[in-house]
């Protein structure tokens, strides 16, 4: 059965449920990630201050459902610049044209991002001190910053009137945006409601097409191949004859988070039955008994193995019981852990 075909897997009622569906998520999404909703920018600005206050809704809805709320955005944003061109540049140029010795008056403007505002920030800077200089006018606007509750943020923020209105413009310019796509949202959820089983299923099968087709990539990536696997009769798997005729055979495994390049030593499988595998310590005993179940379980779910060619018959469990635990990040076999953890706890202060 093909995945590309969705009646193959879906009845024709659901399919047509499924174009209804993506044509109204179409209709209303923007699915070209905002190119046509760029965050405003402007030199004076930090570009942080309009991107966490435009990232809450800007690129999720389509620009011709909210083109009048966008606009507004915009040139509120474009008011806020030129109130902070005109009230704090003065302020700043003027601090940076005294000759002062370090250690001497600093500002800049800032974000205040706890409060998601643009402010002036003063470091050992006091504005009446500023009284008969050329600025002097937006120095004499200066004011300590408040926070929401009208509480003075701290001695270094400063703000005046115009900015504040500048600012209080744009933040309801930005809660009117948030509003609209909110409800638009609202909107299509509503709509989309009569299809939520197909919707469900839909990006289940997606989740599912997606981790597929990453494995099969990274698998390519890795040469890992397809096994043979066991031969069925339908829904029937003919266990007798799998068991007495091929057994499991791979050849070349290796351990699944080996990369080809790592220098990994490939090793070959043919187990009939039980089977005892010795070895010194640190010598892959572990990795051998993971790499198997790990093949058996990926071959029998038909995924690939890391393997070079494998034959997998049909086992209905796998069970690895490991009673001491090794560290393969670490490239540390169970006994390396072991002896590790020995001579760390015998090292004092
Ligand atoms: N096939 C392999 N190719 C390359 N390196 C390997 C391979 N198998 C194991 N190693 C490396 O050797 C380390 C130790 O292997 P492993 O833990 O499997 O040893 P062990 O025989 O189980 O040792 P212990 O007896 O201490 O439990 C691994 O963490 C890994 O870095
Ligand atoms: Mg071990």
């Amino acid at each position: 059965m093909s995945l590309e075909n969705p009646a193959n897997v879906l009845g024709p009622l659901q399919v047509a449920g499924c174009e209804v569906a993506s044509s109204k998520i179409g209709e209303v999404i923007s699915l070209d990630s905002g190119n046509d909703q760029k965050i405003n920018s402007f030199s004076l600005i930090p570009h942080e201050f309009f991107e966490d206050v435009e990232s809450k809704w800007k690129g999720r809805i389509k620009r011709i459902h909210i083109d009048d709320v966008f606009t507004a955005v915009q040139k509120a944003a474009e008011a806020l610049h030129i109130a902070v061109a005109e009230d704090f540049v003065p302020v700043v140029s003027r601090i940076k044209a005294t000759l002062a010795p370090l250690g001497g008056p600093r500002g800049e403007i800032s974000y205040a991002r706890e409060h998601e505002a643009v402010w002036f920030k003063g470091k050992r800077f006091t504005p009446n001190l500023w009284a008969g200089s050329p600025g002097e006018e937006q120095i004499k606007q200066l004011r300590h910053a408040l926070d929401s509750k009208g509480k003075k943020v701290g001695e270094e923020w400063f703000t005046t009137p115009k900015v504040e209105a500048a600012l209080t413009r744009y933040h309801e310019a930005n809660a009117k945006a948030i509003e609209r796509v909110l409800e638009i949202l609202r909107e299509l959820a509503t709509e989309l409601h009569y299809n939520i089983n197909i919707l469900v299923f839909s990006s289940t099968l997606l989740v599912i097409a997606k981790a597929l087709f990453a494995h099969a990539s990274e698998g390519r990536r890795r040469r890992w191949v397809f096994p043979t696997l066991a031969e069925s009769n339908g829904f029937e798997v003919d266990v007798k004859s799998l068991d007495t005729i091929h057994g499991m055979k791979i050849v070349g495994l290796s351990p699944y988070w080996f990369h080809i390049a790592e220098g990994v030593v490939r090793n070959d499988v043919d187990m009939q039955s039980l089977f005892i595998l010795t070895g010194p310590n640190g010598g892959g005993k572990s990795s051998l008994l993971r790499s198997i179940c790990a093949a058996a379980l990926l071959g029998i779910c038909g995924l690939m193995v890391p393997a070079e060619s494998a034959v997998i018959p049909y086992f209905d469990s796998i069970t690895l019981h490991m009673k001491s635990y090794d560290s393969p990040a670490d490239k540390k076999s169970s006994f390396q852990v072991c002896y590790w953890l020995v001579l760390l706890s015998d090292v004092h202060p």
